[in-house]
């Protein structure tokens, strides 16, 4: 994953996936063998639910394809958070047109679906502009999927884009046993939605509001994660500290969770991704500090460092309120990482605003970020503000940003040189002999091991710090 762009998202979002799961392949069923390609864009969220969606195909007696031209239903799995991440949805489904058209008289038509943020957001749209579309289905559908696709494979052209999220979690909880067990390290959903209405942000419109999934589903489906050899587990939610819940009679939040998640057998690390700072409370923040298995690192987004800017964004907090979070994080854990996501070009910001941003940079110290030109969306607020930045001050403030953030990047990596820390090896690396996994503070470490090591810590010291990685060798 490339940090510090503007073209693919933070740590809640990663490039384009091309491969959507590892799920096992069905066997023997009935019928001929269908195959199904997804192509997943934005963030982890909708790696999770193309994920989901592939499970419930495979139900419906599909097998995953390696690519478009294999399968005979393409999924584009979509993200509507910047104009360019919208755009690149159109050219996906423009090239697949011509695959429909080149297959409309052999015995194997395409179907097309879109599913996520764009379908959500442009509906009956994505009809309009690409004809070739049979299926549009957002977010909070995808446990009708099966279905929806057995229509659209009948030439109807289907159209789905109701919330009905607290359906969505209880048909989550009936997971497929062989298809629980992706790798070692593996994301659940705990909360999805948003009400905070940044005035930048289409997600409230696209996601909708803040649900959070049922604290006994969650232990379950963490329970049954270990018991198929997942070893590290990262709570997703779009909010994922606005998590809320009853247990035992008592009122919980993520902190809570966590502690309960610590318990399970076979579970050795915790991770959770996208917090907001006006949900940080302390029993999260005494989290850190009580269980070792929750990974001291911590994904808050401040977006400005300018007070005047993150009340035009709506963001319920000052620059100092978010220094005070982080200060008390650090006092929980010394060792904390943190990392953060910013928006330069947010209409109004003057270069005093900008300079208030580099300054908060300064005194956090990032371990790692991402950033990105303000994009403006239909329909947000903030596409309705005067004073709008000019592109090319944008980019300018962009470069200067991403010049300080690349260098306390490199700066956190190399100070992790000579340091013993524990690797989760998660999978073969790029060289021969070579195994790839993360360190605690997410920084991904190559090292000399054999794939018998999969799935276990490994104990390495870190002898070489890149911009992006880190290589170590085994401790004995
Ligand atoms: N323009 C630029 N960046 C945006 N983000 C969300 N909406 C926009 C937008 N309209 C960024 C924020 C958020 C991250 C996931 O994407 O920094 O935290
Ligand atoms: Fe968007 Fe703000 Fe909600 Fe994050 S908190 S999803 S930036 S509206």
């Amino acid at each position: 994953m490339e940090r510090n762009t503007d073209t693919v998202g933070g740590t809640f979002e990663v490039a384009e996936t091309d491969v959507s799961t590892g799920i096992v392949p069905a066997s023997g069923d009935a019928g001929p063998q269908k195959t199904v390609f997804i192509k997943t864009y934005g963030c982890q969220m909708n790696v999770y639910d193309s994920t989901r969606i592939s499970e419930s195909l495979e139900q419906e007696g599909y097998t995953l394809a390696d690519n478009a031209d294999d399968a005979d239903l393409v999924l584009v799995n979509t993200c509507h958070i910047r104009e360019k991440a919208a755009e690149k949805v159109y050219s996906a489904i423009g090239r697949l047109n011509k695959l429909k058209k080149k297959r409309a008289n052999s015995n194997r038509p395409l179907t097309i679906g879109v599913t996520g943020c764009v379908a959500q957001a442009e509906g009956r749209e994505i009809f309009r502009r690409a004809p070739s579309v049979d299926l549009v289905a957002g977010p909070q559908t995808y446990h009708d999927i099966g279905k929806m696709v057995r229509q659209a494979r009948n030439g109807e052209r289907v159209l789905h884009t109701e919330f009905e999220i607290a359906e969505k979690f209880a048909s989550l909880s009936k997971a497929h046993p062989t298809a629980i067990k992706r790798s070692v390290a593996a994301f659940l959903t705990v909360q999805e939605g948003c009400d905070k209405f940044c005035t930048f942000c289409v997600v409230p419109y696209t996601r909708g509001a803040e649900v959070s999934r049922p604290a006994s589903q969650i232990l379950d489906e963490a329970k049954r994660l270990a018991d198929a050899g997942v070893r590290e587990i990262t709570l997703l939610g779009q909010n994922v500290n606005a998590w809320h819940g009853t247990r035992d009679g008592g009122e919980w939040t993520l902190g809570d969770l966590l502690r309960a998640l610590a318990d399970i057998d076979g579970i050795e690390r915790l991770r959770y991704t996208t917090s907001h700072p006006i949900d940080m409370d302390m029993r999260l923040i005494e989290a850190h500090r009580e269980i070792g298995k929750l990974m001291p690192y911590l994904h808050l987004p401040v977006q400005s460092g300018s007070d005047l800017i993150l009340k035009a964004m709506n963001r319920h907090h000052t620059a100092a309120e978010y220094l005070g979070i982080i200060e008390g994080m650090r006092e929980a854990r010394p060792d904390m990482a943190i990392s953060g996501d910013f928006i330069v070009g947010f209409p109004g910001e003057t270069e005093e605003d900008f300079e208030a941003t580099m300054q908060i940079v300064r005194q956090v110290r990032y371990a790692s970020a991402f950033s990105f030109k303000y994009s403006e969306r239909p329909g947000t607020p903030g596409a309705e503000l005067d004073n709008k930045v000019p592109e090319e001050v944008k980019s300018e403030r962009l470069s200067r940003l991403q010049a300080l953030l690349n260098e306390q990047q490199l700066a956190f990596n190399r100070g992790c040189v000579g340091q013993e820390i524990d690797v989760l090896a998660e999978k073969p690396g790029g060289r021969e002999g070579q195994l790839s996994g993360r360190s605690p503070w997410l920084q991904v470490v190559n090292f000399e091991g054999d794939v018998s090591q999969i799935g276990s810590m490994v104990r390495l010291r870190v002898t070489h710090a890149g911009p992006s990685s880190l290589v170590g060798e085994p401790v004995s």
